[in-house]
């Protein structure tokens, strides 16, 4: 296995009601590493383009007005293995299948306000912390 890193949102529904610590709490209780973090909101033209591969997902306007709605804590996670591990640690997208313990089981309200994203392959959690982070801003 090897060290890499991962991005994570906390989203607006998690930030709303208040779990942003206790979900932080659960990433560093996992032995993930903070590389990188915020508190920031996304434009709606932000979030057009951070999702724009499920553009022509039926779910995709909703998913950008959501997103969008309000802040959102953005980070930068290292760890062994990190996507995959750091996936495991979130749960299943609908929180309804989402494992017992995991963080989307624990904070997320459904299928579309499920609480935190996280990057779905190395390539793409390179991509993601460069959009939300200038490289300085990365420890
Ligand atoms: S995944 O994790 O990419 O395999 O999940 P996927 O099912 O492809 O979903 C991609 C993102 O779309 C969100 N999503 C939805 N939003 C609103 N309504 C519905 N029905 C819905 N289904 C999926 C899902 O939370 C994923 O967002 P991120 O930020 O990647 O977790």
């Amino acid at each position: 296995m090897s060290t890499n890193i991962t991005f994570t949102m906390i989203k607006p529904d998690a930030v709303a009601d208040g779990h942003i610590g206790a979900i932080l709490g659960k990433i560093s209780g996992a032995g993930f590493k903070i590389k990188a973090l915020k508190l920031t909101q996304l434009t709606v033209a932000d979030a057009q383009k951070f999702y724009e591969v499920h553009a022509e997902r039926p779910f995709y306007g909703e998913l950008v007005d959501f997103m969008s709605s309000g802040p959102i804590v953005a980070a930068v996670l290292e760890g062994e293995n990190a996507v995959e591990s750091f996936r495991s640690l979130i749960g299943a997208t609908n929180p309804a299948e989402a494992a017992e313990g995991t963080i989307r089981k624990m904070f997320a309200k459904s299928i579309g306000e499920n609480a935190v994203h996280g990057s779905d392959s190395d390539e793409n959690a390179q991509i993601e912390a460069a959009f939300h982070f200038a490289g300085k801003e990365i420890f």
